[in-house]
């Protein structure tokens, strides 16, 4: 609504005099316009081929439900409302189509990575929806997950990613363990009789991650293999493990008030965004291990927008963090998104944000590359609000 109002006398505004760019994009916000263009098309995955799904995946669909959640925070336009809002809108029908375990937990299939996910979904539902089932449903799922994941199956520390039985399991998961601090942390500001409970368990598997994946002020490696006392680290850039963390470190902060992790943040984020690490190119536009040469599958074509939600969250939290560049990194990606990256006609997002635009022949691979990018173009959005 309030956008709405601003954007029309600002606009009123730029036709009758020159202003600064930073009124003018403002006042146009195209980001947001653009957003909407790519929710459309997100929506024609929805339902399909489950109820509540978006396109095959379970874990990039709490993806799907966390960009619209962030947007939803800002932005009351009726396109989003007639989406997200009431009794048969997204937000709901996604939840009550969810399967759950005896005790409420969500438990599609056995990853717990793909439990915190839609732990940090939920969280981000409830915080726009107000609505305490998505809290509760949140709340036990990561109960699941804590009494699951049992430390003696994993003996490297952290969290594995998987019960034991599960074929791709991966023991002490980067990705398992930060999500489940971001989870933890995020709980601790939400349900503030248990925040004791939930800052411990965070601030546990973030020392955890300190001493054995944050080196040189940045993630690195997407698990340690072996068994003690050799367990190994590959070093991995993994642009969402960089996002994930941000969101961790920000949830950490407004749990504990302590703004060390601020400052962490803050240094994780200069790091990124010098471009030292393989996860942008030369030009600073994001870019995955496999978009070279198209190999992404549907869970590293997801892993991007995540970044950029990351960036956002410490951006929120702190302005001038990564010296005040971030704003800038999220419009100059959405930017070449937009130009370089999109199918005309269809307004289908590509994997390559450079371009050319290039996109997968599966539903999956084409939802996680659309979502992924659909998530970035929030970020610029909310940003520029
Ligand atoms: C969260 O779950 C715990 C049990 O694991 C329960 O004691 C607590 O009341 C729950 N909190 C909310 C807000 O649902």
């Amino acid at each position: 609504m309030l956008f709405n109002i601003l954007s029309s006398t600002l606009l009123l505004a730029a036709t009758t005099s020159a202003l600064p760019a930073e009124i003018e994009s403002r006042a146009t916000n195209t980001y947001l316009t653009n957003s909407h263009t790519a929710i459309t098309e997100l929506q024609t995955f929805y339902n399909s081929p489950r109820p509540g799904f978006w396109s095959a995946g379970w874990w990039n669909t709490a993806n799907c439900l966390t960009l619209l959640a962030d947007l939803r925070a800002k932005d009351s336009s009726s396109f989003l409302t007639s989406i997200t809002d009431g009794a048969n809108g997204v937000f709901k029908h996604t939840l009550s189509s969810q399967g759950k375990d005896s005790t409420g937990a969500l438990n599609w299939d056995d990853f717990f990575d793909d439990q915190l996910w839609w732990v940090v979904a939920l969280i981000k539902t409830y915080d726009v929806t107000k609505d305490t089932s998505f809290l509760t449903t949140a709340n036990v799922t990561f109960a699941s997950v804590s009494l699951n994941n049992k430390p003696s199956n994993n003996p490297c520390g952290g969290l594995a990613n998987a019960y034991p039985s599960e074929k791709y399991l991966v023991k002490s998961s980067t990705i398992a363990t930060v999500l489940y601090v971001e989870a933890a942390a995020l709980l601790a500001t939400r349900c503030p009789a248990q925040s004791t409970y939930f800052i411990n368990l965070a601030k546990t598997q973030w020392s955890w991650l300190t001493k054995n994946i944050l080196i040189d002020g940045i993630m690195q490696g997407d698990a340690l293999t072996g068994s003690p006392p050799s367990c190994g680290n590959n070093h991995a850039f993994l642009t969402y493990i960089e996002g994930v963390a941000l969101q961790a470190l920000v949830a950490l902060y407004h749990a504990t008030n302590d703004a060390s992790y601020l400052t962490t943040a803050d240094t994780l984020a200069t790091k990124l965004l010098s471009g030292k690490y393989g996860m942008m190119d030369a030009n600073k536009i994001a870019q995955e291990f496999c978009d070279g040469d198209l190999s992404c599958n549907p869970d590293t074509a997801q892993f991007k927008g995540i970044m950029m939600r990351g960036l956002r969250t410490l951006r929120d939290a702190k302005p001038s963090a990564a010296g005040g560049q971030i704003k800038a990194f999220l419009t100059k990606n959405a930017d070449s998104i937009w130009a370089n990256s999109r199918q005309s006609g269809s307004n289908l997002l590509g994997e390559k944000w450079a371009g050319p635009f290039a996109l997968g022949n599966s539903q999956a691979l084409q939802l996680s590359s659309h979502s992924s990018a659909t998530m970035a173009l929030v970020q610029a959005a909310l940003a520029s609000m």
